[in-house]
C-alpha cells in the first residue's frame, strides 16, 4: 500500500506519536508526512521553504499536521522547532532528520570548490547532529524516541558521486551508530533509510531540471528490480517501519531500500561476458 492510497480502513501504525520531520515541504519528507499523519502521527515539518510547507498542510488538510520555518543549520531555529513539538503535545516520538542537499554537482577532486563541501557536510550532517542533539534532549528524560535519517545509497556505494555528498551521507550512518550505541540506554531507537534514486526535486534539479518521467526512466533502466519504480513513497514505509513500534528493537540499522543495486557490478559482469565470448 502507498502514502497515497485511498484503500480500507487502515491499522494506524503510529497512532497518537509526535513526529518532527525536517525537509518536510517536498519529496520525501512530503510524502513522509503524508503517510504518517494517515498512520495517526502528529507532524510537524520544519523547513526553509515557507510557502510549499504551508501548502503541503493545505493539502494533507489535517489538524494533525503543522508547518514551522526551521533552517536545520541554526541551532535556535532547531530548538524552537523541538520546543514547539513539547509545547503543543507534550512530547517527541519521533525525530526524522531529512533534509539533505547534493550540493554542486562536482566529481573531480581539484575542481571541487571548499565552500561547496562545506555547505554539503554543514547542512547533512551538521543540521542532523543538531536535529539528534535537541531530540535527545526531551527523549532521554522520557525514556523512549525512535531517531530516522536519510542517508542515501551513497553511503554504501561510491563511484563519480560529488565527495561532499557521499562524506556527508558517510558521516550520517557512522554518526546514527554512535549514538545507537549511547541513547540505547535511554530506550530510544536510532536508524537510516538509504534510498536508491528517487525522482524529487533534489535529484530532478541536480540533473539540470530533468522531467521527472525521464529520470523514472533512466533510473529504471539501470535498476536491478524491474517492473517497479522506486518512488519517494517506498522510502516513507520504510520510514514508517522504523519509526514504529513494529521495529521496536531494531536499532542501528542502515536500511537500504535500493531493490538490491548495490550487489550488481556491470563493470565485473561486462568483463566476464569479454572472457567468456
Ligand atoms: N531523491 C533521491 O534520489 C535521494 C536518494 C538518496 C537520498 N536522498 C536523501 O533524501 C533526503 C530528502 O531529499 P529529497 O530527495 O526529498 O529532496 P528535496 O529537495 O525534495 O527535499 C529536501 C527538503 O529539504 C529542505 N532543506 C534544504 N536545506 C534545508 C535547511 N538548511 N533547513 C531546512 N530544510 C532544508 C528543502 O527545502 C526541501 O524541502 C535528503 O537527505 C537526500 O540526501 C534522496
Amino acid at each position: 500500500m502507498n502514502a497515497n492510497s485511498s484503500a480500507n480502513p487502515i491499522t494506524k501504525r503510529l497512532e497518537g506519536k509526535v513526529t518532527l520531520i525536517t525537509g518536510g515541504a517536498s519529496g520525501i519528507g512530503k510524502t513522509t508526512t503524508r503517510l504518517f499523519v494517515r498512520h495517526g502521527a502528529k507532524v510537524l515539518i520544519a523547513d526553509v521553504q515557507d510557502e510549499l510547507g504551508y501548502s503541503v498542510c493545505k493539502d494533507i488538510g489535517s489538524e494533525s499536521i503543522s508547518y514551522i520555518h526551521c533552517d536545520v543549520t541554526n541551532e535556535s531555529d532547531v530548538e524552537k522547532v523541538v520546543d514547539m513539538a513539547v509545547s503543543k503535545y507534550g512530547k517527541l516520538d519521533i525525530m526524522f532528520n531529512n533534509v539533505g542537499i547534493s550540493g554542486k554537482a562536482e566529481s573531480r577532486i581539484l575542481e571541487f570548490e571548499n565552500d561547496n563541501f562545506k555547505r554539503v557536510l554543514d547542512v547533512n550532517v551538521f543540521g542532523a547532529f543538531l536535529g539528534v542533539k535537541h531530540a535527545a534532549r526531551v527523549m532521554i528524560p522520557a525514556k523512549k524516541g525512535s531517531i530516522l535519517f536519510t542517508s542515501s545509497l551513497a553511503s554504501i556505494l561510491v563511484d563519480d558521486i560529488s565527495h561532499s555528498y557521499v562524506a556527508s551521507k558517510h558521516a550520517v550512518v557512522g554518526m546514527a551508530k554512535n549514538l545507537s550505541v549511547e541513547l540505547g540506554q535511554y530506550g530510544i531507537r536510532v536508524n537510516c533509510v538509504a534510498p536508491f534514486a528517487t525522482a524529487t526535486p533534489l535529484l530532478t534539479n541536480a540533473l539540470g531540471k530533468m522531467e521527472k518521467t525521464k529520470v523514472e526512466d533512466v533510473v529504471s533502466s539501470v535498476a536491478n528490480l524491474k517492473g517497479v519504480v522506486l518512488e519517494p513513497e517506498d522510502i516513507a514505509e520504510a520510514a514508517l517501519y522504523l519509526g514504529s513500534d513494529e521495529s521496536k528493537y531494531v536499532s542501528r540499522l542502515n536500511l537500504v531500500v535500493d531493490g538490491g543495486y548495490s550487489l550488481t557490478n556491470p563493470a565485473f559482469s561486462n568483463a566476464l561476458k569479454i572472457l567468456y565470448s
